[in-house]
């Protein structure tokens, strides 16, 4: 089964053609992020227009790569939601031509579900039950997959995403968009506990950041008025620390809690080292299996949204053509 999956959620235009949910053929990402950085952030029109002039030549490449002719894909799998809708819908009509041109059918994919299907690319995939770290730049959700599949919401943010935190962090500071790399890399020459920034840790498995964002914009702004120096490294160390502690910490209390021993990282902040290294020694020392995908499939693409697909159609979840694209979250389904 051969599944070419469509991403335009955000500002990645990318395409992928994976078989049997797993073996990635192509997965083509064509960035935007030069064209955002300069007003640091992603402008939603701006992103729309780009996905419009990347789109076909995206699909052709992954069709391409992957070796493989449109006419041999058995369905076409698309991001229907949560993201920018402008943007969200430049994939959406896309998915729908070629699914009408080729009457192939048509799979409206959830973003996040995608994000989580990273871990069942490759030789290794994770199985249920699993707990699910979803860390991306508009979403932070905790969430239980059962032995069935079923997906139940745990915790997510009252406010900011941990992506979101890292890019206004990052901007604070004078770094570029994105943020998350940004600091990732900066970090590594700063002490993380030379600042001691709070640790929101108030419910069990909610999340809130949009205090240590504020915590950390305090500190630049005293220092500057104080006249005092401060490092730029340290603050990024200390300000990843933080979120890195706190995501650590309830996603190894969730497993320990519901005694589930498989942790499965997802999103674009899966990408941080520090994270990774944090999360790596936690679980080892907790008898805890850990799934990390490699970076290029924590942020977006499109090899997750044929995975997801090919899940999808393999319980018939096949859409109409009047599928539309939702910006929300919307209900997670079944896996
Ligand atoms: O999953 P993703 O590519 O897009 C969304 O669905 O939002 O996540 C993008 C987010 C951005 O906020 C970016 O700053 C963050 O992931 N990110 C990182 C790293 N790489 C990307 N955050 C921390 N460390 C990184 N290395
Ligand atoms: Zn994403």
């Amino acid at each position: 089964m051969l599944i070419l999956g469509i991403e335009t959620s955000c500002d990645e235009t990318a395409a992928a053609v994976v078989r049997d949910g797993r073996y990635v053929l192509s997965n083509i990402i064509a960035s935007q992020i030069d064209v955002h950085r300069e007003y640091g952030g992603v402008v939603p029109e701006i992103a729309s227009r780009k996905h419009i002039e990347n789109i076909g030549r995206v699909v052709d490449t992954a069709l391409r790569e992957a070796d493989t002719d449109k006419r041999q894909i058995d369905a076409v799998a698309v991001t229907s939601g949560p993201g920018l809708v402008g943007a969200l819908l430049v994939g959406l009509s896309y998915g729908k031509a070629l699914s009408f041109a080729l009457n192939k059918p048509l799979i409206g994919v959830n973003h996040i579900e995608g994000h989580i299907c990273a871990n069942l690319l490759g030789e290794n995939p994770v199985s249920p039950p699993f707990i699910c770290l979803v860390v991306s730049g508009g979403h932070t959700h905790l969430l239980r997959v059962s032995d069935n599949w079923k997906i139940e919401v745990l915790g997510r943010t009252r406010d900011d995403a941990a992506g979101e935190a890292f890019d206004k962090t990052a901007r604070a500071l004078g770094l570029p968009y994105p943020g998350g790399p940004s600091i990732d890399l900066l970090a590594k020459q700063g002490n993380p506990n030379a600042i001691p920034f709070p640790r929101a840790l108030s419910d069990e498995a909610g999340f809130s950041f949009s205090g240590l964002k504020s915590a950390v914009l305090n500190y630049l702004n005293k220092q500057r008025m104080m006249g005092e120096a401060f490092s730029q490294a340290d603050v990024a160390a200390s300000f990843q620390k933080a979120v890195v502690d706190v995501l650590t910490d309830k996603a190894i209390a969730a497993c320990m809690k519901l005694n589930i021993n498989t942790l499965a990282l997802a999103g674009g902040v899966a990408s941080n080292s520090a994270l990774r290294k944090s999360m790596r020694m936690s679980c080892e020392k907790n008898g805890i299996t850990l799934f990390v995908p490699p970076p290029i499939y924590c942020t977006d693409n499109a090899a997750m949204i044929a995975s997801r697909g090919y899940f999808r159609w393999k319980q018939g979840k096949i859409s109409s053509l009047d599928l539309n694209a939702n910006p929300d979250v919307g209900d997670f389904s079944e896996m």
